[in-house]
């Protein structure tokens, strides 16, 4: 078969492809960390790339048309998902296209919980067997656990069984057992090591990896990591990467699993060698996650969790050798996995009501974990609703035109000046910026809302003179950051287009807000608590995100940022055997709305378009800071 060179730029990084390949999968093979949200279909317009347009002479596809300017497409500017390779060719990929290193957040609110694991480690001293007492080594240890300890029919292993004879001698009859469940011996080890016993959690996000090592005697997390989830270059969002698997062009079914898995051990790997902690020492691990990265990770066909009634394969919780799944942790350890709730509410979820102690409160909280897909839970000891929004990545920085991740030169946070429409941002790790993130997108919008720049049904005022304010092929946008003053030696705008996706963002949050207030029959003032947690949970500014409608008004003063609960509640779970039940328990006992099935979906999800509501009577503070600021709409929707 015929094999071309490609050369990727700036880096020189250069691969061997084979005809017809599409530069795509070239840069995927060449390791080159590609921005794909649409997972190379041609839709997402971000894959962007520069080659020489005189020695590439393909002719544009129907998506490239619809992607790229004609200053783009003179330029050379093409789209890598478009393009096959034919002949050896030097690629450009400029710094908007590339994922960089993301800020991962792992930090999450610390629920304290009473140490009551499934390891238990015991020391034990066995008497020399001797003519008198010829009793095997088996026997042997299990009538001293008993003896000792009161454990009873305790089951141990082949694995363990075939070293056990020399193990007892070598080690003089002391050794330290460690038992799963107070049935299960997983690990026997010379001498006392019971001072030593470690677990792992992992929050297995759509979009990242957060790993916590905790010292399993204490209760104390060792050490923390994070990374990029690797299935992102499969596409940004599940539907994707479920297409991706139910597709032709993947070879099996654990395609997307392997990377996973992979990202998994080497995150072990790492926290292991930087905490002098052997694999071996890991007796278990926990693991939280949306439905279909928990069918994704447990190499579950996930193809029915796309199709009504979105079936998941398991709800309850699962537990699994690490050798089922390749997970490098003490090969006869544990791996738990919590129970999940729907097909579009995980086990992530069911971590969230635990670290937020929501299943144990009198008041009415009210829990949102913001992402790709926003779970919104609402109740307390006697009835939790949950349900899922499909609130998409827009504030992920997808399907803006300078969206980006939060990473480096990403715009966190911004202010406009009322009278000159001036923006004063600050950006991530506050060098010239690159794009806008989630929390500075939350405050884009919220501050042009402020300042007139759009109005409560988020079009933009054409009114306004301003150079600010401009027509462009994409329709009207607003310059947050001339050229001279960004990294990409391009205006970082935002425009109508964008206003728009962002409002169905947050208008998605919000329906899902309302309908499951009005299922458990509160309103806003019922509400006690509200719990935000999510990759930018921490970084937002709730008053914007409140005053932009994107969760109802409820007094500022109940509202708390909760970081990465899902990773909290992953942390409890491997920490107490207590909160395992309860994880069971409340998953079963939870109700999950389906929001599309609601007669007044569709009315509430329009209201939910305008900032903040159509209604602004639900809006006291809102409307009263219009008014204060001379924005107060003049004519309000006739219908709510
Ligand atoms: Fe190429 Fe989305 S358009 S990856």
């Amino acid at each position: 078969m015929t094999t071309h060179e490609v050369i990727f730029q700036p880096e020189g990084i250069r691969v061997k492809i084979h005809d017809k390949t599409t530069v795509y999968d070239a840069a995927r093979h060449a390791g080159i960390d590609f921005v794909s949200i649409c997972g190379g279909k041609g839709t997402c317009c971000k894959c962007k790339i520069r080659i020489n347009p005189e020695k590439f002479t393909q002719p544009l596809t129907e998506s490239e048309k619809k992607c790229l300017t004609p200053e783009e497409i003179m330029n050379g500017i093409r789209l890598a998902c478009q393009i096959k390779i034919e002949n050896n060719l030097i690629v450009h990929v400029p710094q908007s296209s590339r994922t960089g290193k993301q800020r991962l957040q792992v930090e999450g609110i610390k629920t304290p919980v009473d140490l009551d694991p499934m390891i238990h480690k015991y020391t034990i001293h066995l008497s020399k067997p001797t003519l008198e007492d010829p009793r095997s080594d088996l026997d042997r240890l299990l009538d001293e656990l008993e003896k000792k300890h009161n454990l009873t029919n305790i089951k141990m292993r082949y694995d363990l069984l075939k070293d056990l004879g020399p193990l007892l001698r070598n080690s003089k009859w002391n050794i330290t057992v460690t038992i799963w469940n107070k049935n299960q011996i997983i690990a026997i080890e010379s001498g006392d090591t019971t001072h030593r016993s470690y677990g792992f959690s992992f929050d297995i996000g759509t979009t990242k990896l957060a790993a916590y090592l905790l010292n399993m005697i204490t209760g104390e997390v060792v050490a923390v990591d994070s990374a990029m989830n690797p299935q992102i270059q499969y596409g940004e969002d599940i539907i994707s990467r479920i297409n991706y698997i139910c597709s032709d062009n993947a070879e099996n079914s654990t395609v997307l699993q392997k990377p996973l898995i992979k990202k998994v051990n080497d995150l072990i790997d790492g926290l292991c060698e930087k905490t002098g902690i052997a694999f071996e020492e890991i007796y278990e691990m926990t693991a939280v996650g949306n439905t279909a990265m928990h069918h994704i990770f447990l190499n579950l066909n996930p193809s029915h969790l796309a199709l009504a009634p979105y079936t998941p394969v398991i709800r309850r919780g699962i537990n699994l050798t690490p050798k089922d799944l390749g997970i490098k942790i003490n090969p006869l350890g544990n791996i738990y996995c919590l129970p999940v709730i729907a097909g579009y509410n995980g086990s992530d979820n069911v971590a969230v009501i635990l670290a937020t102690e929501l299943y144990e409160k009198d008041e009415i909280c009210m829990a949102m974990d913001i992402g790709t897909n926003t779970e919104v839970v609402l109740g307390n000891k006697e009835k939790i609703l949950v349900c899922s929004c499909a609130s998409g990545p827009a504030f992920e920085g997808a399907s803006i035109k300078h969206g980006m991740r939060a990473t480096s030169g990403a715009i966190e946070r911004i202010q406009i000046d009322p009278e000159t429409f001036m923006s004063d941002y600050k950006t991530i790790d506050e060098i010239t910026p690159r794009g806008i993130c989630g929390s500075g997108i939350v405050d884009v919008i919220a501050e042009m809302f402020k300042v007139g720049i759009i109005d409560h049904t988020g079009k933009m005022n054409k009114t306004i003179t301003s150079d600010l304010l401009r027509k462009s092929t994409d329709g009207y946008e607003f310059i947050l950051a001339r050229a001279n003053e960004t990294a990409i030696g391009k205006d970082i705008t935002i425009t109508q287009k964008d206003v728009r996706q962002l409002t169905l963002a947050k208008a998605a949050m919000h329906t899902g807000a309302v309908l499951l207030m009005e299922e458990l029959g509160v309103t806003e003032s019922d509400i006690d608590k509200v719990f935000i947690a999510g990759a930018f949970g921490n970084y937002i500014d709730v008053a914007n995100a409140r005053f932009i409608g994107m969760y109802p008004e409820i007094e500022l003063s109940k509202v708390k940022t909760v970081g990465n609960a899902a990773g909290t509640g992953a942390r409890m779970v491997l920490l107490s055997k207590t909160m395992r039940t309860l994880a069971e328990t409340i998953s079963q006992k939870i109700k999950y709305v389906e929001l599309a099935a609601k007669d007044n979906f569709q009315s509430v999800y329009l209201n939910s378009t305008y900032l903040p509501y159509a209604d602004l009577t639900r809006y006291p503070a809102a409307s009263k800071l219009l008014k204060e600021l001379g924005r107060f709409p003049e004519k309000l929707p006739h219908k709510f």
